[in-house]
């Protein structure tokens, strides 16, 4: 992912060093779910966003490890909890830790994670005002997905849907940025525009899965097909379809309600323009990305935030 760039790839190869030895438990449950939960090949994007940000400034692995891998854990953490609620069976191409375990012990292992995390976060060094940010993420999070868990079998509206993706997933790559950019000695503006980065970067990250879960054949990165639908979240590509042709919301609805087929939404959700209009309000995101990153002082390394921006 990161070939065009060795020092951030060699940065990345030593943070996984790193977390290995951050994910135990003197729990042996424990030890092994939260092993399996982490260490199981994640494309470790935030921890790269933290790094990215802190090589801007003074950067030191002592501090900026610390503050990524919480990040990484605390997402960890979500995934194990969000393939709970959205009843996955598969997540990196393996078995998810509530399909091999059970719910129950599932809830736990995310539970665990994010005290795992919480403590990393305190040897960040630090002051506790910005500590907070990690807290709020966690508390916008769950908003977030509260209220796309409220929303099921209904059709937001583009904006409930932007404010949901920002807070569920936005949050964590800001949060990531702006932690990583402190501990490098950044100033708060500087750390400010690498959070803004890191809003808009998740947004299009999430419309892009989004996406990917309606177009996909099969499991695209190890994860399953159809399953928003499945579960009864229309996302943006179901919701730009509605609003260009009203009168698929029947189709969406009966779906919902247990008639009709997959195929005919999916269907209807192209005729309709969903999917394209989908990538247009992505793309809108990508540009705001390519904005801000002329607002930050240019180094080696703020290249590798517009190739990333551009794989979205
Ligand atoms: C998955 O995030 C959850 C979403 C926000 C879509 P990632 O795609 O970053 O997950 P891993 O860590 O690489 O598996
Ligand atoms: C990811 O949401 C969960 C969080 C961002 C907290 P999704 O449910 O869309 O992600 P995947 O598709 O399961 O990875
Ligand atoms: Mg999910
Ligand atoms: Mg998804």
């Amino acid at each position: 992912m990161w070939n065009n760039f060795p020092v951030i790839k060699q940065e990345i190869t030593a943070f996984e060093e790193y977390l290995e030895k951050k994910v135990t438990s003197r729990n042996s449950f424990l030890k092994t779910a939260s092993r399996e939960a982490v260490l199981s090949g994640g494309k470790r994007l935030r921890p790269a966003f933290a790094v990215i940000a802190a090589l801007h400034g003074d950067y030191d692995r002592k501090r900026t490890f610390p503050a990524a891998a919480a990040v990484e854990i605390l997402h960890a953490a979500t995934l194990v909890h969000d393939d709970i609620i959205d009843e996955a069976k598969i997540r990196r191409g393996r078995m998810t830790i509530s399909e091999k375990h059970n719910t129950n012990l599932a809830v736990y292992t995310g539970d665990y994670l994010l005290t795992r995390s919480l403590r990393l976060l305190l040897e960040t060094g630090l002051k506790p005002e910005k500590l907070e940010i990690l807290a709020r993420s966690i508390s916008l999070l769950c908003e977030g997905e509260v209220e796309q868990y409220l929303g099921k079998y209904k059709i937001a509206s583009v904006y409930q849907y932007l404010k949901r993706i920002l807070s569920k997933t936005g949050i964590l790559f800001s949060a990531s940025m702006i932690l990583g950019a402190k501990t490098a000695n950044l100033p708060d503006d500087i750390a400010r525009r690498f959070g803004r980065f890191g809003m808009s970067f998740g947004a299009a990250f999430q419309i892009r899965d989004d996406i990917k879960d309606l177009l996909s054949e099969q499991s695209a990165e190890g994860k399953p097909v159809l399953n928003d639908l499945k579960e009864g979240i229309a996302t943006l590509p179901v919701i730009m379809a509605v609003k260009n042709n009203p009168e698929f919301l029947k189709e969406v609805t009966d779906y919902f309600g247990g008639k009709g087929d997959i195929k005919y939404i999916l269907q209807g959700i192209r005729a309709s323009n969903g999917i394209e209009d989908a990538e247009k309000l992505k793309n809108r995101y990508v540009e705001k990305c390519r904005a801000i990153i002329k607002e930050i002082p240019r180094t080696q390394y703020t290249d590798a935030l517009s190739e990333i921006a551009e794989w979205l």
